[in-house]
């Protein structure tokens, strides 16, 4: 067996509260436009989905696949696109979905390479953040909850790629 589930940060019913209000944070933010809500894979794929379900105006959905880790619980500050959207960003609001923000290394270097397609509008909204970055050249708009420094797991973030199905987020043992 892998490593066990420690102590729950945030309960299912936290979570389903704070993703209702930042859906409706973003629907008030944007109120003309195109949006285009890019979830960056596979992290954010729980929070995504139940966050757009909050968001009352017209948007669509694509996905980036990006990855900085590899089964170690420490950021090595790589980052690879393995996927990019086919969806054109030119000209639309475009919203990166992050599962927890780190380092900021996976969204700094994202935000560059997206900043040069063109979009409107181009902000960040993380479900979770660590305030640990001294400095993010990127700030996030929109963050869930503030994390503390701890490995956490659940609503889709992933140790060694288990227990993104668990409907709470928990701290590893
Ligand atoms: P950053 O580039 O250091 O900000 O790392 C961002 C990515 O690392 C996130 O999208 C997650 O996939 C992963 N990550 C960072 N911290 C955690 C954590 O506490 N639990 C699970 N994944 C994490
Ligand atoms: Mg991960």
């Amino acid at each position: 067996m892998g490593r066990a589930v420690k102590r729950i940060v945030f309960t299912e019913a936290q979570i389903a509260e704070r993703v209702r209000e930042l859906g409706a944070e973003i629907t008030a933010a944007y109120p003309e436009g195109e949006l285009l809500v890019l979830g960056l894979l596979k992290g954010s794929f729980i929070f995504l989905s139940d966050l757009v379900r909050h968001i009352r105006r017209s948007l669509q959905v694509d996905f980036l696949v990006a990855a900085s880790y590899g089964d170690g619980t420490v950021s090595s500050g790589t980052v690879r696109l393995l996927y990019d959207p086919e969806t054109k960003l030119e000209g639309k609001h475009i919203l990166l979905v992050e599962d927890i923000v780190d380092t900021g290394r996976t969204l700094g270097r994202l935000m560059d390479l997206l900043g040069q397609r063109g979009p409107k509008s181009l902000e960040i909204c993380a479900l979770l953040h660590k305030h640990i970055a001294e400095e993010l050249r990127h700030p996030t708009r929109f963050i869930g909850f503030d994390a503390p420094n701890e490995f956490l797991v659940g609503y889709g973030l992933d140790h060694a790629e288990n227990f993104r199905h668990i409907p709470y987020i928990a701290s590893l043992q």
